[in-house]
């Protein structure tokens, strides 16, 4: 063959068979998970393996690093293939607008990278599909975990899923697992309250029903968050030091995670303050102690946003961001949410290269999301899968929503002023009662809550939701009362009015945004307050806050008092069906409603603690009554903890409208060599009773659940005594005499 055309073929077989080589090696489709993920991790190069470390924001690669979803393929190009960034999170857009940004951003690294490794991609889809322009906007968690309902989390999870996993939204980075003992907190709207099994009970149940596969073979990651310990600042501002005891870390702030972990959670995101002194991001004793080693949980741990460089800028934990990266790397993060720089993946190779992180720690980390990737089908199905997942229609999500708050709101007061009559003259006034903002909260299309015209236009405020159910509705936009017109135009709309729906509590904020010094109402609020309350007419506040305001000084003069939180899309039409008797109100309180500015405790505080409170947990009122009698328990001494105990009672509605009781069961360890609570729920049900029904209930529990509790190291210990389960008003005793 003439010479001059073998110099041309030559290369091109080469390269033929290179090409054929490689993709037919990067790993076989009969092999298991295992073996693919070894087999790809040992084609990739140390850049290619720490980039599916790094994290990038959108806004990163978007046109003008805007937030509108439209590509800069060149930056795009420059983060995937010359930086392998193998992970990009949060955005905000239409349907249409996430379905082509995603395809186009993923094709790039599945067909221009060498291995074609999938993009995984991440959103705060905290209370529906929040950030997708016709997504479901739910009841935030606060709220919901009012409902006392599991069902009720499953069902807004599952829609959820299907609203976000068909537009190639993999990672979900929810739920929020804090436990909300500090009502200063600005996120203890994100959370499901101060109580550790229903925290438990719910994060579970929103793990379960979200990692579901939503097709045959495509499944969503949720994100058990913040682990651990940031809900209880001292300060209570947000990301400010805690000082919690390890053996209270056990037992009060652990289990939501442990029963999420248990749930199959596929992905953990740290908590950016610092506990004990220590930063989590860098504690080996939190990750890798009890995270790892505790809970054994081997799945991807992701840090929040930017927290590397917390380490340094934020904690001065480390010298520089080489410090901070290999003491995060070490105490065992496997992705970096870098966010809006590229720093983090030549920092780790310049660490390997000097031998400070060994390249068999990078793989444990590759080998972890690799896998992930692999577990959510996104090898198979990298793109939006909306031929896949029909999109919920719009009445059912709405319908959910509505339903979502109406379950959720909690009547804390009625001095039979509610129902309200149709043809009552009502003067409606408050921030929130034109508002959709404020009614759907922050982390709805934008991190602090979109402005009014970009929130749903099909969701009814307050005012035209109540305008359907009643004749004669004044509003009157929240008047200025520092002003003498103000409060002339107040008081002239309060002498036409028979009854006052007075919306208060907090406009909406996010993170360190909603930092305050006094859980009062601000100044005009508490004159708007005191001046309905003078007029002598009767007043109905409706309480629409991310955390537990003060209302102490008005509570007593206010006719009825509703806690909707922030209800979501849905909460106007629940509040006007409340409101008019169509709907009988069942949530109850979540959290301890606080009565003082400064001393607030969880109603499981210590024997040597008084438990003060406006309203304590578990309370919420109904437009019909419940009694509970004939409280039985099967044992009043058992000598073995794996021996059941059952306990049986009866509960009656007593009154003339049908109703749902969240029934709850809790129990008192009455001597322990650590103080042991005055009380803990160990066991909830909601039930639904028609006038004069009677349910009787029967409980089984196993005492070695019910009767242990943590010590400092995390062991579980059950010790012999008294132990007394209360029900409503009744309690029963059993002693425990293990030989
Ligand atoms: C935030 C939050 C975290 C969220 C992340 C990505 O700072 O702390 O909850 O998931 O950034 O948006």
């Amino acid at each position: 063959m003439d010479k001059r055309i073998q110099i041309y073929i030559k290369p091109f077989v080469l390269f033929l068979l290179t090409f054929v080589l490689i993709s037919c090696t990067k790993y076989q489709n009969s092999s298991s998970t295992d073996q693919k993920v070894e087999s790809l991790i040992a084609q990739m190069t140390l850049e290619e393996k720490i980039g599916q470390m790094t994290q990038i924001c959108f806004s990163m690669i978007t046109e003008g690093r805007g937030k509108k979803l439209v590509l800069d393929k060149q930056a795009a190009r420059d983060a995937i293939l010359n930086h392998h960034v193998g992970s990009f999170l949060s955005g905000t857009g239409s349907e249409a607008e996430w379905i082509s940004f995603l395809t186009e951003v993923q094709r790039i690294a599945v067909e221009e990278t060498r291995l074609g490794i999938p993009l995984i991609i991440g959103i705060d889809h905290i209370h529906g599909a929040n950030y997708v322009n016709e997504g479901v906007i739910f009841p935030h968690n606060i709220t919901l975990s009012c409902s006392f309902d599991k069902d009720l989390i499953a069902e807004t999870a599952s829609l959820t899923a299907k609203q976000t996993g068909r537009l190639g939204l993999h990672w979900n980075f929810a739920p929020v697992l804090g436990i909300a003992k500090n009502p200063y907190w600005p996120r203890f709207y994100e959370t499901y309250g101060e109580d550790p099994y229903l925290c438990s009970l719910l994060g579970s149940t929103f793990v379960d029903a979200y990692q579901q596969n939503i097709t045959n073979n495509f499944s969503l990651a949720a994100c058990a968050k913040h682990f651990i310990g940031y809900s209880d600042p001292v300060s209570g501002w947000d990301r400010t030091p805690a000082y919690i005891p390890m053996q209270t870390l056990y037992e009060d702030f652990l289990p939501p995670f442990e029963a999420s972990l248990n749930a199959g959670a596929k992905t953990v995101m740290l908590n950016s303050g610092e506990v004990n002194g220590e930063p989590v991001h860098i504690s080996e004793t939190l990750v890798q102690g009890m995270l790892r080693n505790h809970l054994g949980f081997d799945g991807v741990i992701l840090t929040d946003i930017k927290d590397i460089l917390k380490v340094v800028e934020m904690h001065s934990a480390a010298a520089n961001e080489e410090e901070a990266t290999k003491l995060s790397i070490d105490a065992g993060i496997d992705v970096s949410m870098a966010c809006d720089a590229f720093r983090f993946p030549g920092i780790v190779k310049v660490l390997v290269q000097k031998g400070k992180i060994t390249e068999k720690r990078i793989d444990q980390s590759v080998r972890r999301i690799l896998k992930l990737k692999f577990d959510l089908g996104l090898f198979e199905h990298p793109y939006p899968i909306t031929d896949e997942i029909a999109r919920p229609d719009d009445a059912e999500l709405y319908q959910s929503a509505v339903k979502a708050a109406e379950e959720s709101i909690v009547l804390l007061k009625n001095d039979d002023a509610l129902p309200l009559t149709p043809n009552a003259r009502i003067l409606l006034t408050g921030f929130a009662a034109d508002s959709k903002k404020h009614m759907n909260g922050a982390w709805t299309f934008e991190w602090l809550g979109a402005e009014e015209e970009r929130q749903p236009e099909s969701m009814p405020t307050l005012k035209t939701a109540m305008q359907k159910k009643f004749t004669q509705i004044n509003y009157l936009e929240t008047p200025d009362i520092s002003s003498t017109s103000g409060v002339n135009e107040l008081e002239s709309a309060l002498k036409r009015c028979d009854v006052v729906v007075l919306t208060i509590g907090e406009k909406s904020y996010s993170e360190f945004k909603g930092n305050i010094n006094d859980l009062n109402l601000d100044e005009n609020q508490q004159r708007l307050c005191r001046t309905a309350i003078n007029s002598n007419k009767p007043v109905v506040f409706i309480l629409v806050e991310g955390r537990p305001r003060l209302i102490t000084d008005f509570e007593n003069d206010a006719s009825a008092i509703l806690f909707t939180g922030y209800p979501g899309m849905g909460g106007p039409e629940a509040i006007a069906n409340i409101l008019s008797g169509q709907i009988n109100p069942s949530g109850k309180l979540s959290f301890t409603y606080p009565r003082n500015v400064a001393h607030h405790s969880t109603y499981y505080h210590k024997p040597s603690e008084s438990y003060e409170f406006l309203y304590p947990f578990g309370h919420g009122l109904s437009y019909t009554q419940f009694e509970y009698s004939r409280l039985f328990i099967s044992d009043t001494l058992i000598h073995d903890v794996s021996q059941p105990l059952s306990i049986s009672f009866d509960v009656k509605n007593t009154g003339s409208k049908e109703g749902k009781e969240t029934i709850m069961i809790f129990m008192r360890d009455c001597v322990g060599t650590i103080t042991r609570p005055v009380k803990k729920l160990v066991y909830f049900e909601k039930i639904n009773l028609k006038p004069n029904e009677t349910e009787t209930l029967q409980v089984q529990f196993k005492p070695k659940n019910v009767f242990s509790y943590s010590n400092a190291s995390g062991d579980s210990r059950t010790e012999n005594g008294e132990f007394i389960f209360m029900v409503g008003t009744q309690e029963e005793s059993v002693w425990l005499k293990q030989k």
